[in-house]
């Protein structure tokens, strides 16, 4: 008999197969009854007749308990009443394991207990549709840049200096040597767009972020395009065409579990559509101070002042020109007004707040060695970046998309913390 996998099982109908998975739950009416195996591809209802299978194969139904592993072989029907729309009439029925009481039950348990259960956790079907959009969007992701002449080109992630800020640092001994772990590829980007034009990094990075919000992981990934000679309004056209690409795909492929099992609100999801809107700072600080959420013209927005400003837009929408001096140091200044810099952050609606942040870089040798001093940076650890602009300076810009806040948004969640497979957070560590 063939081991086939749920995911496929249409194509087995009418036959004989055996599946190789785990009880998600079961129920019985004594004549009857009804297992739901689940084998990480899909979940299938299985139905056992006492009056049509061995006395003893009934006797070993019994004994299962939720999570037991098991092969379980039987005819494949169609059935529309059936979760997934097929059943399995039980004919065979072999116990890998009798599991020990399992700690997640169909009861409501508190968020620590889940997190501290994440293990086990993401076998649950909704944890599962998670993590599974989130394997489809970092290929939708890939694609797009692939399909665009990008070349994905791997940053390090141990890291002689800073780039976004020396509060979040994670530091590290490094034989000796100081190092911090990365909290963004784009140094490493600008040195590759020079060689190869049109690069992304996509990997891990690291904030030593010391509060606690539904927004910020520790530990997230980020993909980061950076393009040479290009500027503000291109990577902000690169960057609205990228979000609509990979929100579509996502909404073609995943809708089912979207609207099914994470009851996302699929028409906001479809609205995800050129062009998005711009704003620029100043315009952003109007709004806020006219909404009185105590936003203080100069500062970075907060999580409220985010998702006050969604309120105005039905689809993500770009803020940009923020003040230098809320920005990283490598921010190309504004030429009409040097106060300010040509950055652009990307704020999705309904206030899942800023998912993109990007900008176009200083590529002037003597105003980037200026900003390094002005930050307090160490000038030496950043000479190879220094490099860049005595070699061939040009102009360029790029951004990072935050996946986990990408995910979130996407899938209509209100903490990044489910959006990760293992969420590394200020008080969590573990497992
Ligand atoms: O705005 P950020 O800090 O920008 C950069 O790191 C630039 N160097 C990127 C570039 O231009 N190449 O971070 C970019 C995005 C944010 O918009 C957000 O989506 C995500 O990364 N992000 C976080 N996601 C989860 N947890 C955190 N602590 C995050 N910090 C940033
Ligand atoms: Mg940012």
């Amino acid at each position: 008999m063939d081991v086939v996998e749920i995911e496929q099982i249409g194509s087995y109908v009418g036959q004989d197969v055996t599946l190789k998975g785990w009880v998600y739950n079961m129920r019985s009416s004594g004549k009857i009854v009804f297992l739901l195996v689940r084998d990480g591809t899909g979940i299938i209802q299985c139905i056992v007749e006492k009056s049509s299978v061995p006395g003893e194969l009934f006797e070993t139904v019994s004994r299962l308990t939720q999570e037991s592993s098991i092969e379980v072989s039987g005819f494949v029907r169609a059935d529309k009443r059936a979760p997934g729309g097929y059943e399995l009439g039980v004919k065979e029925l072999r116990i890998i394991q009798v599991a020990e009481d399992y700690p997640i039950t169909p009861k409501e348990h508190g968020m620590p207990f889940l997190m501290d259960h994440r293990h086990l956790w993401l076998r649950s079907t909704r944890q599962h549709a998670i993590i599974k959009i989130r394997s489809g969007l970092v290929k939708f992701i890939r694609d797009f840049f692939d399909s665009r002449g990008f070349l994905c080109v791997d940053t390090p992630i141990f890291t002689p200096n800073a780039c976004e800020g020396t509060t979040t640092l994670f530091e590290t001994d490094y034989f000796g040597d100081k190092a911090y772990l990365t909290q963004s590829g784009q140094l490493y980007n600008e040195a590759t767009a020079a060689a190869f034009r049109k690069v992304y990094s996509f990997g891990p990075t690291f904030r030593a972020e010391k509060s606690k919000t539904r927004r910020h992981l520790i530990e997230f990934w980020m993909v980061e395009p950076e393009v040479a000679f290009a500027d503000l309004d291109d990577i902000m056209k690169l960057a609205e065409e990228f979000v609509t690409e990979i929100v579509q795909r996502t909404l073609e492929k995943y809708r089912g579990l979207l609207e099914e099992v994470l009851q996302r609100d699929i028409s906001a999801l479809e609205k995800v559509q050129p062009p998005f809107p711009r704003i620029s700072y100043d315009e952003a600080a109007k709004i806020l101070e006219e909404k009185g959420t105590g936003f203080e013209y100069g500062n970075d927005f907060g999580g409220t002042d985010e998702t006050v400003l969604a309120e105005g837009f039905d689809k993500p929408f770009f803020v940009h020109r923020f003040p230098s001096a809320i920005k990283a140091f490598y921010m190309e200044p504004d030429p009409e007004d040097s106060r300010l810099s040509l950055s652009v952050d990307l704020l999705a609606p309904e206030g899942y707040g800023e998912i993109i942040g990007g900008g176009q870089r200083i590529h002037d040798l003597a105003l980037l060695e200026k900003r390094i001093r002005e930050n307090n940076l160490p000038k030496k650890a950043f000479e190879w970046y220094l490099d860049l602009r005595r070699y061939g300076t040009f102009p360029h810009a790029g951004f990072g998309l935050g996946l986990e806040r990408a995910l979130a948004y996407i899938c209509g969640l209100k903490h990044v913390r489910e959006t990760i497979p293992f969420p590394r957070l200020i008080n969590r560590l573990s497992p």
